[in-house]
């Protein structure tokens, strides 16, 4: 599948937006600030960051295994997100770092498998 060069700029952006968030989500973990870290992967990671709103529809252009990781990437942030919130109230900061890695876990598989031509 070949990806329109605004696309591949407009997916680029998202996925250095996918970095920072990342960042910012470990750091926020770090200082025990557990509802922001789930806030900022629901706006930065999380569904409603996905690449195929209405308006854009990028995501038509992944072929459907990249596709589903994508979706799987996202349904893991609001994963995250949730293990955040109940940490706000247990304290426990292992079950959100779990979840946290199996997010990246997904960014690694497909960095591994796909590229934007
Ligand atoms: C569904 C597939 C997929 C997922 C999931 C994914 N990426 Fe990517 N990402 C790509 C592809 C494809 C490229 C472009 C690679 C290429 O063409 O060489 C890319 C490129 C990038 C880049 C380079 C941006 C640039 O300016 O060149 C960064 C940073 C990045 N991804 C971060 C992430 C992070 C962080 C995650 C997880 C939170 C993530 N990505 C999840 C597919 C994905």
């Amino acid at each position: 599948m070949i990806f329109p060069a605004l696309v591949k700029r407009r997916t680029l952006a998202t996925m250095r937006m996918h970095l920072q968030g990342l960042s910012e989500v470990q750091q926020a973990l770090a200082e025990r600030h557990f509802d922001e870290a789930a806030q900022i992967a629901t706006m930065n990671l999380g569904m409603s960051s996905m690449h195929g709103s209405q308006e854009t529809d990028d995501a038509k252009y992944m072929p459907p295994g990249m596709k589903r990781l994508g979706a799987l990437m996202h349904q893991r942030a609001e994963a995250f997100a949730l293990a955040a919130q109940n940490a706000a109230i247990t304290g426990d900061v292992r079950k959100p770092l779990m979840a946290l890695s199996q997010v990246m876990q997904v960014c690694v598989a497909c960095h591994a498998t796909y590229r934007l031509r």
